[in-house]
């Protein structure tokens, strides 16, 4: 009876490794070790043997069968997996494949292709690319960029304050008699400069980083939205000079307006720059002359040969105070920043007049680009 214990378990073994699905093994299984299969009737049939055969043959028939199961289920999760594998790379369908009948690709919007512009040239001048964000505390947003507390910017009128949710009950108007009293400690950022405390905190000198994003204010009409975008630089190191603001900008300009173009600074005010400088670029269209080939006025620059184009300086040293860090010492570091509107870039390089419609998405208007 061990013998033919042992027939059954070889030639059970053989099987099971010739199988090639599971459909099979399922078939082996029962065949070996099913109701009706000999193997386990010999088990049961251990009780009317002779007492003395009745451990020996037990044993043998019991140690078959658990092998026999082993094979078999070790064996059976080798085809599954095999099995899935195959029926994956049948099922597979190409999502990249064009539609049916096939559609005609998109194009970026105006703005998105102006945000990446952006990205690309100060990425070429050896800046990095950081985003923050939007809805931003009254610290960061005016506070450490030196606005002092009455600066009219803090105002309800011009910034979107956020009411924390434990004043949600509080009456709206809280404040109004009192003018110089804000609503909450938390805005939607007016600027993107708040990131430049933010960079400082995050990353010792050098720095040098672009912050592209959306910012916003109470404003609108054809050349102010509520959101629009900026793109905020900021580059922080030993000897930095006014000189390498106006040489960063130039090359800024002549990258994005054309070879030809030249920048001038002129003096301006910032809370947080000293000193604080608006920036024009030569106008593209009339070549800075103010006039068009046929005499009259150049439309875009109004004659004035200048566009305006951004607001920058040198980071004023009471900034690095702000910075929780004090790896920012001004006995060692300057530093300049600027920032710009991504709109007022796309305008003025696509002749774009009302701000509005970059948001209107009339396809007649955004299907001119890109
Ligand atoms: N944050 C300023 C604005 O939005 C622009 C600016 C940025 C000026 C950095 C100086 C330096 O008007």
């Amino acid at each position: 009876m061990i013998e033919r214990i042992d027939e059954l378990r070889s030639e059970a073994e053989a099987a099971i490794a010739a199988a090639d699905s599971t459909a099979a093994l399922e078939e082996l299984r029962v065949r070996y070790l099913g109701r009706k299969a000999e193997l386990p009737n010999l088990l049961r049939g251990v009780a009317q043997l002779p007492p003395e055969q009745r451990g020996q043959v037990g044993r043998a028939a019991n140690q078959a069968r658990q092998a026999l199961e082993g094979l078999i289920e070790t064996r059976t999760d080798e085809l599954e997996a095999s099995e899935l594998d195959t029926r994956l790379a049948q099922d597979r369908i190409d999502l990249t494949l064009p539609g049916e009948p096939p559609q005609p690709i998109g194009r970026l919007h105006l703005l998105t292709a102006t945000w990446r512009e952006l990205e690309d040239v100060f990425v070429g001048l050896g800046f990095t690319v950081v985003e923050g964000p939007e809805v931003e505390t009254v610290h960061y947003n005016f506070d450490a960029l030196n606005h002092s507390a009455t600066h009219p910017a803090r105002d309800r009128t011009d910034t979107f304050y956020i009411r924390p949710p434990e004043a949600s009950g509080r009456s709206q108007d809280a404040g109004l008699d009192a003018p110089r009293s804000y609503p909450s400690d938390v805005v939607l950022r007016t600027h993107t400069s708040p990131m430049q405390i933010r960079a400082m905190e995050a990353h010792p000198p050098p720095l040098y980083v672009v912050i592209p994003g959306r910012t916003y204010r109470r404003d609108n009409d054809a050349t102010h939205t509520p959101m629009f975008h900026q793109v905020e630089g900021l580059a922080v190191d030993e000897d930095i000079t006014l000189a390498d603001l106006k040489g960063t900008l130039l090359a800024f300009a002549r990258a994005v307006f054309g070879a030809e173009r030249d920048v001038r600074l002129r003096p301006h005010f910032f809370p947080f720059t000293e000193p604080s400088v608006e920036v024009d670029v030569s106008c593209f269209q009339c070549n800075g002359t103010g006039y068009l080939k046929d005499g009259s006025r150049c439309n875009i620059c109004k004659g004035e040969g200048w566009l305006e184009i951004l607001g920058a300086g040198e980071v004023d040293p009471n900034v690095y105070s702000y910075v929780d860090d004090d790896r920012y010492d001004p006995e060692k570091v300057q530093g300049f920043a600027w920032g710009l509107g991504i709109e007022r870039v796309a305008m003025l390089k696509h002749g774009v007049t009302d701000l509005r419609l970059f948001y209107d998405n009339d396809l007649r208007f955004l299907e001119q680009f890109g």
